[in-house]
């Protein structure tokens, strides 16, 4: 009879209820503002005044509920281009200095190429996108790679769902940009970060490739919403010193190229137009169009041309790193 111990005998579920559950002593991440206290192992308990962010932020009443609905559905197709992100992440989690020990959190995942290489440096990771379907592709990534214990959530950029002070280092590669409000997501990014920490992104630059084709992109698209800067203005150097003036100590600046192989423009073309939502967006929108469609697509080719050699295309991009204000 199961769960009969009158002859000495236990069962497997017997044993199962009356011990205690086995401690959890792998890191289980940041705790979330919103995670109950008996969900994980927490290495510190957040209260309601250190989550801040729901009070001043709450999803219920963001004015941009309906464009990050857009980004969530845009960027899911994105997962074949991380096979190109990868290289620069490294480049990034390196000047970010991280440590074996820091508690790290990667904003704008995407498939977590960032958040496994900081794994791999002996951090610490929590994660977070806004996008689910790249979080699947995290996970998965994350199995692989051997470190199932990175923390991956899904959430907005503008609010962070974590106490302040969490985190060592933030990072964000090519994601924390498409927030829309540039002062929002940085005074999260900033109040999640520990006194003595510090922030490191990557972003385009305007003047070279990927920040050409952005505003191109922008060219031919709607109009973003009244408020919401260009995403590219992130890559720029002057911009980037006012946007961290109030947090943050002066920024140091290095300059990377992320290359992308391709047998012809119209290989990298119709790589971009299959799996960077902005440019995928762009030609669906056309298709009824197919005049401005050859012609979108010629401008396409004449901004990549100069950065095509060799079979491969060269993006350049910035990276930026500054140590939190205390
Ligand atoms: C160009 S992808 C970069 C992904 C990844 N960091 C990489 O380098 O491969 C941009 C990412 O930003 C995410 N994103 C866009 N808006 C966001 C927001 N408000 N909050 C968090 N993530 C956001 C998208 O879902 C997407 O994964």
């Amino acid at each position: 009879m199961p769960g009969d111990t009158r002859r000495g005998h236990k069962t497997i579920s017997d044993t199962l209820s009356r011990e205690a559950p086995p401690r959890r002593i792998i890191w289980s991440g940041i705790p979330t503002c919103d995670s109950k206290p008996d969900e994980r192992a927490r290495p510190q308990k957040p209260s309601r005044s250190s989550c801040r962010y729901s009070e001043r932020n709450d999803m219920s009443s963001d004015p941009f509920a309906a464009f990050k609905d857009h980004q969530r559905e845009m960027w899911a197709s994105f997962a074949p281009t991380a096979t190109f992100t990868t290289p620069p992440a490294a480049h990034l989690v390196r000047f970010a200095a991280i440590a074996p020990g820091d508690a790290v959190l990667d904003v704008g995942t995407g498939t977590g190429v960032v958040a496994i290489t900081a794994a791999r440096a002996g951090a610490r990771v929590n994660a977070l996108d806004l996008t689910p379907a790249l979080l699947e592709g995290a996970r998965e990534h994350a199995r692989i790679a051997g470190f199932p214990q990175i923390d991956w959530i899904e959430g907005d950029a503008e609010r962070l769902p974590y106490p302040d002070a969490s985190f060592d280092v933030v990072l964000s590669q090519f994601g924390h940009i498409f927030a829309p409000r540039p002062e929002v997501a940085i005074a999260e990014m900033r109040r999640v970060l520990k006194p003595s920490g510090r922030i490191a992104f990557a972003t385009w630059p305007p003047d070279r490739l990927v920040g050409k084709l952005f505003q191109f992109i922008g060219r031919n698209s709607p109009q973003l919403p009244p408020g919401v800067p260009p995403p590219v203005l992130w890559g720029d150097e002057a911009i980037i010193r006012q946007r961290l003036a109030t947090g943050f100590e002066e920024p140091a600046f290095e300059r990377g190229v992320m290359t992308v192989p391709a047998l012809s423009l119209p290989h990298y073309r119709l790589f971009m137009e299959r799996s960077v939502g902005p440019m995928e967006k762009l030609v669906a929108r056309l298709a009824g169009e197919p005049e401005r469609l050859d012609a979108v697509r010629r401008e396409f080719d004449e901004i990549s041309e100069p950065h095509f050699a060799d079979n491969l295309v060269s993006q350049e991009y910035l990276l930026t790193r500054a140590a939190a204000k205390p």
